[in-house]
């Protein structure tokens, strides 16, 4: 059998789960969630949900994928032979894919955004247009439903031809672009009059804000930002070698995400604020804010701001193209490894399937906005229905298969890279404590809680 290849370093292994992780749910979703949330106090509960459930389901992937070092559907077949356990594959296809649907929608709008900074359309007289500009937009018919188009389309025909490598190494040069200017675009946007009032409703917590509803979508939030739930982790650890420390990459990636996550809120929350828009303004908010910071930085300097502009969006649509590939990249190797399609075949039934229900994520932003399933549009239905409940969902096998069917000895030989490394036993009590009963239950009690709301 022919070596499986492997990461070359802890640095690589770090870098290319952060790569994947980050993405527009750092960018684009976590700012307007905190929005929605209230602030300050969805952030905390944002990081009790990244320790106490992200953090055990991230380790859970990572141990099964490493131990079985296969993907979802051959990993639960080698751990759990003959059991319904490989059905949780079929979870794996079938969640990212519904998320490329509405991650299409965003990436689209990031496309127009991106010809609007090459047109110069943020010029320093268009302040007071801004936020209108999006609403227009988003909620006209044609518009976003052909950036969706192009979006996918691209999407499906990079994995066709394979040149994924290509552009992951390019995305590896972006990251560092799209992080020192997000740093700049926050620093700017803090300086803003009227910004203080969002740096305090980001610093000052008020509990009063927090309810069944706040804390399932912190949980959502948490989940999505590091693609839990969904075997994406589980593959990248079927990478990683033998003596790599699990605990440290995991640790290494969540901080990364998190640190994109935090200056992303801290570029967009102030500008809300300085801009008079409403911080629960749903998932156009980003769109609504940066423009109206490149607009205010574009009087004092047009070149500067308007090539910030144009970098912005340029990056954050290669973060999130990279980020869709990974999701349809998952529908075509469960169609051709195990139902033997070819990739072409694969990609005609993906490409026609995901671009119809994102037109449809699309359309409800306008034409279809009357159209609510269980009280949300159709774009909030499906984003909400994976990250609260079919990610989660996953999460919580994933971190019971570990936690109840494996062998402790198992986890723990993972842990310390089969004893040739020292761990500490009660972190490991606690982390494994955290896999077995914590993340299983609190995700479970989320879920009731949510439910009977
Ligand atoms: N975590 C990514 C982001 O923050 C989104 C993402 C990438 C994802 N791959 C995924 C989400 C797979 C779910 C499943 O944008």
């Amino acid at each position: 059998m022919a070596q499986r290849e492997t990461f070359g370093s802890r640095a690589a292994v770090i870098m290319a789960m952060a790569g994947s992780a980050i993405g527009l749910g750092n960018i684009w979703r976590f700012p307007y969630t905190v929005g929605e949330g209230g602030g300050a106090a969805f952030i905390i509960v944002y990081l009790i949900s990244s320790l106490l459930l992200a953090m055990p389901i991230f380790l859970a992937e990572s141990i099964i994928g490493r131990t079985a070092q296969a993907g979802t559907f051959n990993a639960m077949d080698k751990l759990a032979p003959g059991s319904k356990w490989k059905w949780l594959g079929l979870l794996t296809v079938i969640s990212p894919l519904i998320i490329v649907s509405f991650y299409s929608v965003v990436g689209g709008w990031s496309f127009e955004y991106l010809l609007k900074a090459l047109t110069l359309s943020f010029g320093p007289e268009s302040t007071d247009s801004i936020a209108p500009m999006f609403g227009n937009f988003a909620s006209s018919t044609w518009g976003p439903v052909l950036c969706h188009t192009f979006f996918i389309t691209a999407t499906c025909l990079i994995v066709l031809a394979g040149v994924k490598k290509g552009i992951e190494k390019f995305a590896k040069l972006t990251m560092p672009v799209l992080l020192v200017l997000i740093v700049v675009i926050m620093i700017y946007a803090v300086s803003l009059p009227g910004a203080g009032e969002g740096v305090r409703y980001l610093l000052k917590p008020d509990f009063s804000k927090i309810t069944g509803r706040v804390i399932a979508s912190a949980m959502g939030q948490s989940f999505f930002s590091l693609s839990l739930g969904v075997g994406t982790i589980l593959i990248y650890a079927s990478y990683m070698k033998k003596e790599e420390n699990l605990f440290t990459s995991g640790l290494g990636t969540a901080a990364f995400d998190l640190i994109f996550a935090m200056i992303a809120g801290f570029a967009v929350m102030p500008a809300v604020f300085a801009a008079g828009i409403e911080p629960g303004a749903g998932p156009g908010l980003i769109f609504e804010t940066m423009p109206y910071i490149f607009a205010k930085m574009g009087a004092a300097a047009p070149w500067l701001s308007a090539t910030i502009a144009i970098l912005f969006f340029l990056t954050i649509l290669v973060a999130a193209l990279t980020s869709s590939i990974s999701m349809v990249e998952a529908g075509v190797a469960y169609l051709t490894e195990e139902k033997g399609l070819t990739r072409r075949k694969a990609i005609s039934i993906l490409l026609p399937s995901t671009w119809a229900l994102g037109v449809l994520c699309s359309l409800s932003f306008g034409p279809l906005s009357e159209v609510h399933i269980l009280g949300c549009t159709i774009f909030d239905f499906c984003d909400k229905l994976t990250s609260n409940y079919l990610m989660a969902f996953g999460g919580l096998l994933f971190t019971f298969f570990v936690g109840w069917k494996m062998k402790k000895e198992t986890v723990w030989n993972e842990f310390t890279c089969n004893g040739s490394q020292k761990f500490n036993c009660a972190l490991f009590s606690l982390v494994y404590f955290l896999i077995k009963w914590v993340a299983p239950i609190g995700i479970v009690i989320i879920f009731i809680t949510n439910l009977v709301l």
